[in-house]
């Protein structure tokens, strides 16, 4: 045989062979695919846990409203005199500007049109009261007697933690208040502030906080749109030492998963931990709560008066929610930039810059943007003063997870919006870290800021 042919057939031979070891490889990836019912359990639970957590998410009051409508008797102020409560009533034009959005998919479509066609009156506070009725507004449940008169009041996550697109636009309403609920993405207009001071009945509050009424109005009326001070009634710190509103921004609710510690000062813990907090402490729920480290009363004057970190409701009803509640939060991508929305040759060199010249890896680590572990740090180690952080157990601010950014530009960055915009955010790192950015880098940086997630971070978590 020449020497071409030998060739030839080995080649040959061994293509047969690479064919057949990559059928069999093909074969063992099939196996492996084929889920026994085991599996399949856990895929049915899963899709079980994201429906239940919406759910939750979106409606579950936890028994909160004994304190808003039965303790602070919001709904009255909601109402109005005339149907029964006090005052003049929140009618759906001063709702929409307080930042309450209406879940377009609540509404019966003869309304819908109606709304379209300007015909529906939005200095009506009963106009409120019925997309109450309809529970059309996202985040608030409204309770009805027999009669249809609002009885009470609670609120949901989605309140702050959801908005809706801009679908529905009509006369006198602007774009993105009339629209599909986003879930996750902060709500940037809410006045939680303005909302919660319309109560009838902020004694309660003051007793609680060792203050009176006019100056819980004028904490609540200092928050503004976008934020809410979840500290204040741990250690009733109202104002910063410059005598600005100690309220901190909404933070998205997405794109959690993977990263380790929660809320702009991290310490306080996980998702789940941060949900039983908000659902027994904030929000005023029913449910259980065990947190020891309130106890101390130097750090958290309120808490430890009131045995915060030691909650028990008989019935329960928030620790049940917890794992679905968990598990959806985690399960809430950050959603892709719309095509358009930055400059993409720019981004790409914010990108090489991000990690490189710029030194932002050293903290907010690729696809998180968050560390892997413990991620806090001290207000020194980024630039800015401890006010914040000293409020939360371990003294330190976690590492922003950065995707999603673009979903809320409004209200500034960092926990209290110090930088109206992330190229105020880059000039201070440049400034904190000495980095010598030059103006065209610093663009780029920012460019890069608001593509998060890229593509191929989607792509691999599945995102679509
Ligand atoms: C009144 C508005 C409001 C409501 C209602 C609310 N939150 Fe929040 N949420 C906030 C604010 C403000 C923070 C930041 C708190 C901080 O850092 O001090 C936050 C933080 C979070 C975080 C941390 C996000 C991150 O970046 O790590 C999660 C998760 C969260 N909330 C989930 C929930 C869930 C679940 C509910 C319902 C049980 C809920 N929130 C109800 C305002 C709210
Ligand atoms: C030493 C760790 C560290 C480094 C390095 C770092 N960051 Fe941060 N980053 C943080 C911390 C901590 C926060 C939260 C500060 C706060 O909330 O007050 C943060 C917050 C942010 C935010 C605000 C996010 C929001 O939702 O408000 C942006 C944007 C950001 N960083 C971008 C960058 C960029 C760009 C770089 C590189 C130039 C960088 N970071 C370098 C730790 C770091």
């Amino acid at each position: 045989m020449s020497k071409f042919w030998k060739l030839a057939i080995a080649s040959v031979v061994s293509a047969v062979l690479i064919a057949g070891y990559s059928l069999r490889a093909e074969k063992r990836s099939e196996k492996t695919a084929t889920l026994n019912s085991f599996d399949r359990t856990i895929i049915h639970n899963s899709k079980q846990m994201v429906d239940d957590g919406r759910q939750i998410f979106r409606f579950d009051t936890f028994g909160d409203e004994s304190f808003w409508g039965g303790t602070l008797q919001l709904h009255k102020a909601i109402a109005g005199a005339r149907l029964g409560g006090v005052g003049p009533g929140l009618s759906p034009a001063t709702a929409a500007a307080l930042g309450l959005k209406i879940d377009v998919d609540a509404l019966p479509p003869s309304l819908v049109s109606a709304v379209k066609a300007g015909q529906v009156n939005l200095n009506d506070p009963a106009i409120t009261v019925a997309l109450l009725k309809l529970n059309a507004v996202v985040g608030v449940t409204g309770l009805f007697d027999g009669d249809g008169k609002l009885q009470s009041l609670g609120l949901q996550c989605a309140l702050c933690h959801s908005r809706v697109d801009n679908s529905v636009t009509a006369p006198g309403i602007p774009a993105g208040v009339i629209g599909h609920r986003l879930d996750g993405w902060s709500n940037q207009d809410l006045n939680v502030g303005q909302i919660v001071a319309l109560s009838p009945n902020l004694q309660p509050v003051a007793d609680v906080l060792g203050t009176d009424v006019p100056t819980v109005k004028k904490v609540l009326n200092s928050w503004g749109p976008g934020k809410f001070d979840a500290e204040l009634f741990l250690d009733g710190k109202a104002f910063r030492p410059d005598g600005k509103s100690a309220a901190t921004l909404i933070p998205p609710a997405f794109g959690l998963a993977g990263v380790n510690l929660h809320t702009w000062t991290g310490a306080w813990g996980t998702v789940t931990y941060w949900n039983a907090l908000v659902a027994n402490l904030e929000m005023h729920g029913k449910g259980t709560f065990f947190d020891p480290r309130l106890d101390n009363a130097k750090q958290f004057p309120i808490a430890a008066a009131n045995h915060l970190g030691h909650v028990k409701n008989d019935p329960d009803l928030i620790t049940s929610k917890l794992p679905a509640l968990h598990f959806y939060q985690l399960a809430i991508p950050a959603p892709k930039p719309p095509k358009g929305s930055f400059n993409e040759e720019a981004a790409k060199r914010g990108d090489e810059l991000f990690s490189g010249k710029a030194q932002c890896t050293t903290c907010h680590t690729e696809p998180i943007w968050s560390e892997p572990g413990w991620n806090l740090h001290k207000g020194s180690e980024v630039c800015i003063d401890n006010f914040e952080a000293n409020r939360a157990p371990d003294h330190r601010y976690r590492t922003t997870p950065l995707n999603g950014l673009w979903t809320h530009m409004k209200r500034g960055f960092y926990h209290d919006g110090r930088f109206p915009t992330l190229l105020d955010v880059v000039n201070h790192y440049d400034s904190c870290f000495n980095l010598g950015l030059s103006s065209g880098e610093k663009t780029d940086l920012v460019e890069y800021l608001k593509s998060l997630p890229s593509e191929e971070e989607s792509d691999t978590s599945g995102i679509q």
